[in-house]
């Protein structure tokens, strides 16, 4: 049973901000866009192992802060196959005590999750209240880490988002650049189907949730508090967010496009089943929080203009 939570975060001027997984995709993207909210203890594997109980308890302890932003995961989803403890040590453990050390500080604790802990089966996107039926080790990981937190209560949001990608880190847009310069045919699978969503767009939107949850915009915690979607808008198969990829970056990062074929999930086999499609509703969000994330093309230009100018 979850616990409801009573009293507002408390208004500070500069709150303090842990923000658990700074070096990840997203992680980088929420300790810059938060600079400006108040001081920031960014901490990556270095400082602390997610899958030891007693760090991860004493890192908040030490931190004391009032907004803990946790945007570290076990991610790689096939390895998660065989490496079932430590996943769900990373993705369930690690979350369920950083939300208990949040509640014992009456901190907000966002947390994010996946469109993998849905089994694909619909052809109308997801809902907040669509049953879950992970296929995959992680999928199954992230939903036992969504639940724990929710057990635990307190003042929490948890956003769940998909196929994320950014200027950094591993993600489907830089294999794709990478390949493209190895090799001059490329074969993906267009079966699945899912909604693109950059570390950007989400570092923005989470920004302006925090900040006005923070302001008292959207009322008391048990206005807010819970499990929210936040994806870019759209959806497209890995084969068309290729196709959309290299007929920009042909021209922005001047690559040759490599030739493309689409093949089908079952010729491309994977140690982890992955959902036929897992394009998540945002209606959730963008009614209670007036917050839209960018259509997946337009953050997909972002990204490779962003790329462009890096040099
Ligand atoms: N990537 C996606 O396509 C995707 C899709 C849907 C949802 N999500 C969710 O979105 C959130 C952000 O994902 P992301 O793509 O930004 O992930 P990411 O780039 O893989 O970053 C995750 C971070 O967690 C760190 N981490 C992993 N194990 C750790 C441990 N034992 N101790 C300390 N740190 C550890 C990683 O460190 P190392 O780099 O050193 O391993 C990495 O910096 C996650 O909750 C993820 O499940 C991601």
């Amino acid at each position: 049973m979850s616990q409801t939570p009573t009293t507002a975060p408390s208004r500070k001027e500069n709150p303090r901000i842990l923000i658990v997984g700074n070096a990840g995709q997203l992680g980088r993207e929420l300790e810059k866009i938060f600079a400006d909210v108040g001081p920031i203890i960014g901490v990556d594997r270095e400082s602390v192992d997610l899958a030891d109980a007693a760090q991860t308890r004493e890192l908040v302890r030490r931190a004391a802060p009032d907004i803990l932003l946790n945007a570290a995961a076990y991610t790689a989803v096939d390895r998660a196959e065989s490496e079932r403890d430590l996943a769900y040590a990373i993705n369930e453990q690690a979350p369920r005590i950083l939300a208990e050390e949040a509640f014992r500080r009456n901190s907000l604790f966002v947390h994010y999750s996946t469109d993998y802990i849905f089994d694909g089966g619909k052809t109308t996107s997801w809902v907040e209240t669509d049953t879950p039926n992970p296929l995959n080790v992680y999928g199954a990981s992230k939903l036992a880490g969504e639940q724990a937190v929710e057990s635990v209560g307190g003042k929490f949001l948890t956003f769940r988002t998909s196929w994320v990608y950014g200027p950094h880190g591993n993600n489907f847009l830089l294999t794709m650049l990478r390949l493209a310069r190895e090799r001059d045919r490329l074969s993906i699978v267009d079966d699945q189907i899912g909604g693109p969503t950059t570390s950007v767009e989400l570092a923005r939107a989470t920004y302006s949730i925090v900040n006005g949850v923070f302001a008292g915009r959207f009322g008391a915690p048990e206005d807010w508090t819970g499990l929210y979607h936040m994806t870019c808008s759209g959806s497209v198969s890995w084969f068309g967010f290729a196709r959309a990829i290299f007929a920009r970056a042909a021209e922005l990062l001047d690559l040759k496009s490599p030739t493309l074929t689409a093949i089908a999930t079952k010729d491309y086999p994977t140690p982890a089943a992955r959902p036929r499609y897992s394009v998540l509703s945002n209606a959730k969000l963008q009614a209670r929080f007036h917050v839209e994330l960018s259509p997946w093309e337009a953050a997909l230009e972002e990204t490779l203009q962003i790329l462009s100018t890096a040099g």
